[in-house]
């Protein structure tokens, strides 16, 4: 999903500039540039390679659970990596396996499969035995199916993390609460609004940060309004992985470290909670 040698260029800036958690997967086909600036960087002392927290997705076409051990291994390869950190199923509905990533029927609809999200839960447990993977979670789940999840029998690991769309205007106040008592983490993303990309993104929600109360907090503190929102869901326990191939605006994205923002400020910006999704994810 991005200009070939792109990744490779912004993974090493992002890391020179601290950054440690890397969020990533199968399908943004970029995973062979990601391995490599990190193993560019282990190579130059820069970092270990425990010092790296790699996120990798299991994709909707390789849910069956026979599937999800080698899908994980065709990912490691990719990266040349030994394990990943955190391994999750990056959405809960599952389609047809094969080589298309969407697969389409002649009207142009997505087949779509019958599988037990239990199942293959339980092979990503399986790989987290294995030591292919750290920790695993999962990403786009609704409340009903992370119960599903925990609810189940013989459960051997917990999500330990469920990644969603938050920011301003999207703040899961419900979904937050639910994941904080459960001790889920939320990793939010689009954290910044999206890229506002018509082919996969609501438009019609405004540009989250052209938003006057994120300018106006921003002036006080000489930071930005991408910073104020980072700063928004960091303060509120949300993890953020915000999303830049531009040098300038990585480093601006990690310099939220030296403010707070007060009571009142979050307040103010949890108002701006508009309860509507830019990703709608609509397959
Ligand atoms: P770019 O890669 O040119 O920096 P999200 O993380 O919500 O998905 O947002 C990603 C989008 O926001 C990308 O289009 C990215 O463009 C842009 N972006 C990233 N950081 C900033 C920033 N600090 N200020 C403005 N736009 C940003």
């Amino acid at each position: 999903q991005t200009p070939k040698g792109s990744c490779l260029e912004s993974v090493k800036v992002a890391i020179d500039t601290g950054y440690r958690h890397i969020d990533g997967a199968f399908v943004y086909y970029n995973e062979h540039e990601v391995g490599q600036a990190i193993r560019e960087k282990i190579a130059e002392g820069k970092i270990k390679r425990e010092d790296i927290f790699y996120c990798g997705k299991l994709w909707n076409t390789c849910h069956p659970p026979e599937l999800v051990r080698p899908t994980l291994e065709k990912t490691l390869k990719i990266l040349q990596l030994d394990y990943v950190d955190l391994y999750i199923i990056e959405l809960p509905m599952a389609f047809k396996p094969g080589d298309a990533i969407y697969p389409k029927d002649e009207n142009g609809k997505i087949i779509y499969h019958e599988t037990d999200l239990c199942a293959t839960w339980e092979a990503m447990e399986a790989c987290k035995d294995a030591g292919l993977a750290k920790s695993i979670g999962v990403s786009n789940f609704n409340r009903r199916q992370l119960e599903m999840i925990l609810n189940k029998p013989g459960l051997k690991y917990k999500p330990v993390s469920n990644q969603v769309e938050c920011h301003p205007y999207f703040t899961q106040p419900k979904l937050l609460e639910f994941c904080r008592q459960h001790n889920i983490v939320i990793v939010g993303y689009s954290p910044l609004g999206t890229s506002r990309d018509e082919t996969w993104v609501n438009v019609s929600s405004p540009p989250l940060l052209k938003d006057p109360v994120l300018n106006a907090i921003g002036k006080r503190y000489n930071k930005t309004a991408a910073q104020v929102a980072l700063r928004f869901s960091v303060q509120r326990g949300v993890v953020v992985i915000p999303k830049s191939f531009n040098p300038q605006r990585i480093r601006e994205n990690f310099q939220i470290f030296d403010f707070s923002l007060t009571e009142k400020e979050m307040k103010e910006i949890e108002a701006l909670n508009k309860n509507v999704r830019y990703v709608e994810l609509l397959m």
